[in-house]
């Protein structure tokens, strides 16, 4: 049984997009929120990202879903997947495969804002699981946990590292935000990239193809698209670097000439000096204990660690302390 719930209109998603560009665009220096690459286009480019040689994660966090999806699935009791930041859901086929032999899958909730994708998504695995309640939810999960639907024993899950995205400072409410909406015997599911040679984090992101920087520079698309805006792409550079102290990647864009861009429905002139970089991603890298003292701030205790066997990635549960 599939159904999805829309808690973000076309008309809500205009009005934060023209926000966020609104003051990112008129910051110093200038910056946009990593949320507005993942159109249709950009969740297809996230895709292929998925599958290239240099980009690591989704392989190696694939690699402990096949060894341990059991192990999950008999730790957490659950026979409820509620998905942050679902995407395509292929890896998640291994965990909804373990918690229906395991638990018996009741339901599997996958959130994003990228509505149509998630729809696709969603319907290619019911198709898969007929007996499972399939309620998809296009959603903030900065904005929205309070509208996640309840009911069967929830494992909460955000997996990929997506929670590298968020800045630190938001990183432990944002926890503390997902702490208040676990019950009691619920858990949450996250997955962490680690940290590790520098050499192999920034040719993740700076891939030979040059997938990341069309995946990069597909902001400026949305914006011109969504907001009448004149961005033009090539005059943009991918730019991807590693900041040893804050253990995090950052991806930026850098203006290969003075010029100036018109965001036509915001009424905005813009001026970018030649070599002016934008940032538009950071993507943290983690250690165990750090994110053990991120979960305990927020109230949640770090009860199982799974890496792959390079080291490379972790899965982590954790649950109400
Ligand atoms: N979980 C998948 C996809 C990760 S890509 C994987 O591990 O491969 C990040 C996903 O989060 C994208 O599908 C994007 O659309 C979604 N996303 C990003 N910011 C979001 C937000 N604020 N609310 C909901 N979904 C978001
Ligand atoms: C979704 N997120 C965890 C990806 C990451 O690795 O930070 C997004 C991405 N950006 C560039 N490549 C992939």
């Amino acid at each position: 049984m599939l159904r999805t719930d829309r808690h973000l209109t076309d008309d809500d998603l205009a009005k934060a997009l023209r926000r966020d560009v609104a003051e990112g665009l008129t910051a110093n220096p200038k910056e946009l929120p990593p949320k507005w690459f993942y159109d249709e286009r950009g969740s297809v480019l996230f895709e292929e990202i998925t599958r290239l040689p240099e980009y690591y994660p989704t392989r190696a966090e694939r690699a402990i879903l096949r060894a341990r999806a059991t192990d999950i699935a008999r730790a957490t009791g659950a026979d409820t997947l509620v998905e942050l930041g679902a995407g395509s859901g292929e890896k998640t086929r291994l965990l909804l495969d373990a918690l229906s032999a395991e638990n018996g899958l009741a339901g599997f909730v996958p959130v994003d804002v990228s509505g149509d994708f998630l729809e696709d998504a969603a319907a290619r695995i019911a198709a898969d699981h007929p007996g499972t309640d399939v309620h998809a939810v296009v959603a903030d999960f900065e904005r929205h946990l309070d509208l996640l639907p309840a009911g069967g024993r929830r494992v909460v899950a955000m997996l990929g590292s997506t929670i590298g995205n968020q800045p630190p400072e938001r990183r432990v409410p944002f926890l503390a935000g997902l702490r208040g909406v676990l019950g009691g015997g619920e858990s949450l599911l996250l997955g962490a990239d680690l940290v590790k040679d520098p050499a192999r984090l920034v040719a993740a992101y700076d891939d030979a193809r040059g997938v990341t920087a069309e995946f990069n520079r597909n902001v400026l698309r949305v914006i011109d698209r969504e907001l009448e805006a004149d961005f033009d792409p090539a005059l943009f550079e991918h730019v991807t670097l590693w900041d040893p102290e804050r253990e995090w990647i950052e991806m930026r864009l850098r203006s290969r000439a003075a010029h100036r861009v018109r965001v036509k429905a915001l009424d905005l002139e813009v001026d970018f000096a030649e070599g002016e970089e934008m940032r538009t991603e950071i993507s943290a890298k983690f250690r165990e204990e750090g994110l053990r003292t991120e979960l305990g701030r927020a109230g949640l205790a770090l009860t199982h660690w799974w890496t792959d066997p390079d080291g490379d990635f972790a899965l982590l549960l954790a649950e109400p302390a």
